[in-house]
């Protein structure tokens, strides 16, 4: 018996001509075509890992002195809070989320304290009146820490929330409010880090080289999910073990890399579509960090050469079973835009028998003696071939458990897939000029200063046509 930790699987036999057809799928030739793409990619990813945007590459590994003084502040906020709220979005919400929903018990926040033993937990990624004055009707101020999170420390929805929060927490607790906050920012530039020095508020850094929604595996992550009890060392381990494995230029060793591949193939088939469909309810939040990873990384219209190219793929989340029952139809027969990917499990955390009874109904009756396990992975296989037989590209990630070490395995395959798609596709995947127009456009309607000429450009738009405005009469 050997100590080496369980590793996910990555399958696309599906993506194969053998399997989906010749019209739509790959041969050996078109993979052995992109070779020398893939190998750029691969060099590109290698030569400036830890450089510019790409810090979060070395997260697995130079973090040690945070990962304590985490560990230390999450040990004291489980002894005296009984509520954690994040206030953040985008890459400072969709992370802590992710692994919250994989990890912890599903019904967390509904246990009964002595089985919780942590506190509950709630992400505030919205700025939806109606849901924060909810969030206010059932917090106990005296029980709950704050974090709030942003790279930029300049959010509005994010910062909003503080002021809202912190002018409670003062008006409650005055000099004190700072022991009810935790901040994590940039540690030099933007708001909030000035904030926090002029507040006293306790403060963990997002490091310089690590964008929002690459940032899971620094504090923005780290710091909910050890208050969460997770083992935020198995967490970093697994994306250690997972960036190991793919220090290898071949397609057909390195799983990151292959999966890039054959999204980019399909992409230039006009594959627009991502379809990410885990069969467990535990990883559906993956697919909503997965979306941002995926839209806002390769959304672009211009390649770093400055050329207009419109690239990106259209990430849908899906879950399994469930969608089965509302979306796998379109999956099946509508148009050849997609590729699906299935998430499985080999083991669930829990077994499920189907109980005896309804003899009189064969219909029914079958599925007695069964478990809950046989049925939804036989109900993913089922899938897997009525979509391979419409001929529909489609493959499949296996997680052996879902446990912090294979989270921090896919969640490092997803963002080596998203780097090497970005340099295979050559644009700069660490930006999002489209987000932050809209952010810019928020300031200027809201009166900030600095943003005259943008609330100039907003003002001059033109007005809307009541023509096409109709109302129930
Ligand atoms: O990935 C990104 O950089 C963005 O989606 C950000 O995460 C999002 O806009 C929130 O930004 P910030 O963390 O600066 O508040």
């Amino acid at each position: 018996m050997t100590n080496q930790p369980e590793s996910i699987r990555f399958d696309y036999n599906n993506m194969m001509s053998v399997y989906v057809g010749a019209k739509e799928g790959f041969t050996d030739k078109d993979l052995d075509a992109v070779k020398p793409l893939a190998a750029e990619a691969f060099n590109f990813v290698k030569k400036n890992r830890g450089t510019g945007m790409m810090g979060w590459t070395e997260l697995p590994y130079n973090q040690k002195d945070v990962v304590k003084d985490i560990i230390f502040t999450a040990k004291k906020i489980r002894r005296s809070f009984d509520a954690f709220v994040v206030l953040g979005i985008g890459g400072s919400a969709l992370g802590p989320m992710a692994v919250f929903q994989a990890l912890c018990h599903m019904r967390h926040n509904e246990l009964p304290k002595s089985k919780r033993k942590a506190p509950k937990f709630y992400v505030e990624d919205n700025v939806d009146p109606e849901r924060m004055s909810s969030l206010l009707d059932i917090l106990d101020l005296d029980k709950t820490m704050f974090n709030v999170i942003t790279k930029s420390g300049s959010t509005s929805e994010t910062m909003s929330q503080y002021l809202i929060i912190m002018d409670l927490l003062k008006r409650r607790y005055g000099d004190k409010a700072s022991e009810h906050i935790i901040a994590t920012t940039d540690a030099v530039s933007g708001s909030l880090i000035k904030i926090a020095k002029k507040e006293n508020i306790k403060t963990f850094y997002i490091p310089a080289g690590v964008g929002g929604r690459f940032s899971e595996l620094c504090p923005v992550g780290l710091l909910p999910a050890a208050v969460l009890g997770i083992d935020i060392k198995e967490l970093l381990k697994g994306a250690a073990f997972m960036d190991r494995a793919c220090r290898k230029a071949d397609i057909r060793s390195n799983m990151a890399l292959a999966s890039a591949v054959t999204q980019y193939i399909a992409m230039q088939r006009g594959k627009n579509i991502s379809v990410m469909m885990p069969y467990a309810d535990s990883l559906r939040l993956i697919s909503d960090w997965y979306a941002q990873l995926w839209a806002e990384s390769l959304g672009k219209a211009e390649n770093i050469k400055g050329e207009k190219v419109y690239v990106g793929q259209t990430p849908v989340k899906a879950l399994g079973v469930t969608d089965q029952h509302s979306q796998v139809q379109l999956y099946t027969e509508g148009p050849f835009d997609k590729v699906v990917t299935f998430i499985g499990v080999d083991r669930y955390r829990a077994e499920v028998k189907i109980s005896e009874g309804c003899e009189d109904f064969p219909s029914v009756n079958f599925l007695c003696g069964h478990t809950l396990n046989e049925l939804i992975a036989s109900e993913m296989a089922a899938t897997e071939y009525a979509l391979t037989k419409n001929n529909r590209l489609n493959r499949r990630i296996t997680l052996p458990e879902v446990n912090a070490h294979t989270i921090g395995q896919l969640m490092m395959f997803f963002m080596l897939e998203t780097a090497y798609a970005g340099a295979m596709l050559g644009i700069d995947a660490y930006n999002q000029p489209g987000v932050e127009e809209g952010k810019n456009a928020t300031y200027a309607l809201l009166g900030r200063a600095g943003y005259e000429a943008k609330a100039a450009e907003l003002n001059a738009r033109p007005e809307k046509n009541p023509k096409y405005i109709i109302e129930a009469q």
